[in-house]
């Protein structure tokens, strides 16, 4: 299937900085793809380049339209900057109007939008107010009408949820999952299991490098490996020997600290059965035993911090 965004060698430089080198991917339509990285790894600005905002140093940006290249990607994209500023003055209705207007709509339509959008983002009983009096969550959900009110091809959102509190970010995430059966999305944030919640892609850049591309199904199963997370006691022995189970053969990674250790082995069966041995025979007090498999943030943390 031909993708409806295709990047390549995406490139930003800010006088001497290259912030984004090079990166290239697609995103398949009425997918969800989430661009992950760290604070500073070029998530802004990559957005940026594809909502048309800042020009790209190198590299291209295609968007096709019943798999036919567009010239002008702009009126099929929506997106909600990182910051969304508004007028506080404005009412929400007022607001989305005007946006809809912008966006090129008629007046007719514009109104008629803007009743449907308010509804459909849960702000039908707020319309009237004044933005200034909404809540982080009250403004996001008026962003993210702001950002459909056209019908956009691709919805593009630069950490929708970072600001929010729990309630807010619910709200937020829970109505992405609903655009997302009509509208390809593409969305940066540095929580992963924001990503998790609504994705099946994922981007992962570091230093304006991609670190980890794929489908979030395959990644997981791909990169998930046993293992062992461990607590013992404060006392002397379970310390000791704790900071000693880094050397065993069966160990293929292990990182400790303190009271604290999780090891990454071949065989997770084994693994355990020869640790608990050589447990009792040097009387450690286990605090917490697990074995299990390694996470997606584990993943994550790793390609982060490496
Ligand atoms: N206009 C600019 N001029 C110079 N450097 C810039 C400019 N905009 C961004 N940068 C630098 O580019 C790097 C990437 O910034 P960017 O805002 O894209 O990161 P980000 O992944 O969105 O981070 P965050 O998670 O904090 O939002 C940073 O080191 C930043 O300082
Ligand atoms: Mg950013």
């Amino acid at each position: 299937m031909t993708p409806l965004l295709q990047v390549d060698g995406l490139t930003k430089r800010f006088k001497e900085r290259t912030v984004v080198k090079g990166i290239s991917f697609s995103v398949a339509e009425g997918s969800c793809a989430a661009l992950l990285g760290p604070n500073g790894a070029g998530k802004t600005t990559t957005i940026s380049m594809l909502a048309g905002l800042l020009q790209p140093t190198e590299g291209s940006i295609q968007l096709r339209v019943g798999g036919k290249p567009v010239l002008d990607r702009r009126p099929y994209i929506g997106y909600l900057p990182q910051m969304p500023v508004f007028y506080p003055w404005m009412s929400g209705k007022e607001f989305l109007n005007y946006a809809g207007e912008l966006a090129g709509l008629t007046t007719r339509e514009a109104a008629l939008k803007t009743g449907e959008w308010l509804e459909a983002v849960g702000l039908g009983a707020d319309g009237q107010r004044k933005i200034g009096g909404y809540s982080g969550g009250m403004k996001q959900r008026l962003g993210l009408a702001q950002a459909l009110i056209h019908r956009p091809k691709l919805l593009i959102l630069d950490e929708p949820v970072s600001a929010l509190d729990p309630a807010g970010r619910k709200d937020v995430l829970s109505l992405l999952q609903r655009i997302r059966r009509e509208t390809t999305v593409l969305f940066s944030t540095h929580v992963l299991h924001d990503a998790e919640e609504i994705c099946d892609e994922i981007l992962m850049i570091k230093a304006g490098e991609i670190a980890l591309q794929g489908n979030l199904e395959h990644i997981r199963r791909e990169y998930s490996e046993p293992v062992i997370r461990m607590e013992v006691g404060g006392e002397k022995a379970s310390q000791d020997w704790l900071a000693s189970v880094g050397n065993k053969a069966f160990v293929l990674q292990a990182e400790i600290a303190g009271t604290r250790a999780e090891l990454t082995v071949a065989d997770v069966e084994q693994a355990s059965h020869e640790l608990m041995e050589d447990a009792v025979a040097h009387h450690v007090i286990f605090r917490k035993f697990e074995s299990g498999q390694s996470t997606l943030e584990d993943l994550f943390m790793k390609v982060v911090q490496a």
